[in-house]
C-alpha cells in the first residue's frame, strides 16, 4: 500500500542543479526532466517518450525543445510534441505530462497529484534560504530508505547525542525533555527542546566562537508532508531574547529539510543550514558544510540500515514508543491522513 501524498508541492530540485543540461528525477515515483528554457524558465515533463518510453532526459535539449534520443518525437515545454519523424500529421494524444513548477527560496518545486488543484494549494515558505541578511549552505543526500524513517528521524533529535556525538550531540539533548504541540487544522507539528545550561557541541562553538556553555533552544516545525524547519538558537548561558522579541546577542541557525519521496523505498533528502551571522566568513561555510554533511550522512547510514531490517522483517512487529517520540508520531498520524485524502480509493479506510 502506498504511503504516497500526493496534490502537494514537492522540491524536485536546488534552482542552481536546474540548467540547460537536462536532469532525471523520480518523485512519488513519477520519473520527471527537468530543465530551464531560454529565458530561464524551469520546465518539469514527465521522462518517458510517448512512443516507446525512451527517458527524455537521456535525450537532447534543443533550444527549447527535447528531442527524444531514440526516435525524434520533438516535444515544447508544454509536453506537446511539435514533431515526429517520417509524417506531418502529428498524433493528437501525442504528449506527455508537464508539472506545473515554482521556483522559490532556492527550491524548484513540483506539483503531484491533480494539476486543476496546483494553483490554490500555497507552496510552502523557507525565505531564509534566498534571504541576503542569512548565508546558507546546502546539499541532498541520496537516501535508500522510505520518506517515513527520515520524518522518525528529524522529528526526535534525542538521538544526536549517540548518532553526531562529537558534532551535535551533547548529552543534554538525550536528557532534556520536549513538548510537543499539534495544530490539526493547520497540519502542523511542533516541537520544542530548550536546554538552559549546556555544554556547546563542536559544530556551533566552532561557527560561533562561543566558549563554554550555552544556552541552546531547538524549536521544530514540520509541516507534513515534505517540510521540516528547525529554528535553533544558541547564546551563552543565561541570554535570553528581549522582551520584544529582539535577540541581538544570540546566533540563529535555521535548518531546512525538504524531504522529498522518490520511490516507496527512496528519498532525496535535501537539507540546507542558513545562519545569520559570520555571513561573509567562507571559512565559517565550508566548515558547517562539511559538518552538516557529515551530520546527514550518518542519518543517511542509520535509515539505511533501518530499511533493510524492515525489508526483511515479518509483518506484524511492534514497536514501543516514548515520550521522545510524540512529535514524530503525531506525524505519522497526519501523514496516514493526508495519504488517505489524496488517495480517493482509501477516502473512509
Ligand atoms: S522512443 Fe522516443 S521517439 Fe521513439
Ligand atoms: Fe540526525
Amino acid at each position: 500500500m502506498s504511503e504516497f501524498v500526493r496534490d502537494q508541492w514537492y522540491v524536485a530540485a536546488y534552482g542552481s542543479e536546474v540548467g540547460r543540461e537536462l536532469l532525471a528525477r523520480t518523485i512519488l515515483g513519477e520519473p520527471i526532466v527537468l530543465y530551464r528554457t531560454g529565458d530561464g524558465t524551469a520546465v518539469a515533463l514527465a521522462d518517458r517518450c510517448v512512443h516507446r518510453r525512451f527517458p527524455l532526459s537521456e535525450s537532447k535539449l534543443v533550444d527549447d525543445t527535447i528531442v527524444c534520443g531514440y526516435h525524434g518525437f520533438t516535444y515544447g515545454t508544454d509536453g506537446a510534441c511539435v514533431a515526429v519523424p517520417g509524417q506531418k500529421r502529428i498524433p493528437r494524444t501525442a504528449r506527455v505530462p508537464s508539472y506545473p513548477v515554482v521556483e522559490q527560496d532556492s527550491f524548484v518545486w513540483v506539483w503531484i497529484g491533480d494539476a486543476g488543484k496546483a494553483a490554490t494549494t500555497p507552496v510552502p515558505r523557507a525565505p531564509w534560504l534566498a534571504d541576503p541578511g542569512y548565508a546558507t549552505v546546502c546539499g541532498m543526500e541520496p537516501l535508500n530508505a522510505r520518506a517515513s524513517l527520515l520524518v522518525d528521524n528529524l522529528m526526535d533529535l534525542s538521538h544526536e547525542t549517540y548518532l553526531h556525538g562529537g558534532y551535535i550531540g551533547t548529552p543534554e539533548v538525550a536528557e532534556t525533555p520536549i513538548t510537543t504541540e499539534v495544530d490539526d487544522e493547520a497540519g502542523v507539528v511542533y516541537v520544542s527542546r530548550h536546554m538552559d545550561d549546556t555544554e556547546c557541541p563542536p559544530f556551533y562553538a566552532e561557527s560561533t566562537g562561543l566558549a563554554g556553555r550555552i544556552t541552546r533552544w531547538q524549536d521544530i516545525e514540520f509541516h507534513p508532508p515534505c517540510l521540516y524547519l528547525l529554528h535553533s538558537r544558541v547564546a551563552p548561558v543565561g541570554v535570553l531574547p528581549n522582551a520584544d522579541g529582539t535577540d541581538p546577542d544570540a546566533f540563529h541557525v535555521e535548518v531546512v529539510y525538504a524531504i522529498t519521496p522518490s520511490t516507496e523505498n527512496s528519498t532525496y533528502d535535501f537539507w540546507a543550514v542558513a545562519r545569520d551571522f559570520a555571513q561573509d566568513d567562507a571559512e565559517v561555510s565550508d566548515y558547517l558544510r562539511e559538518s552538516n554533511r557529515t551530520v546527514v550522512l550518518q542519518d543517511v547510514d542509520a535509515l539505511n540500515v533501518l530499511e533493510k531490517v524492515i525489508a526483511d522483517e515479518p509483518a506484524g512487529y511492534q514497536e514501543l514508543s516514548i515520550n521522545i517520540d510524540t512529535g514524530g508520531l503525531a506525524a505519522r498520524r497526519i501523514l496516514a491522513r493526508m495519504a488517505r485524502a489524496g488517495d480517493p480509493t482509501k477516502v473512509g479506510s
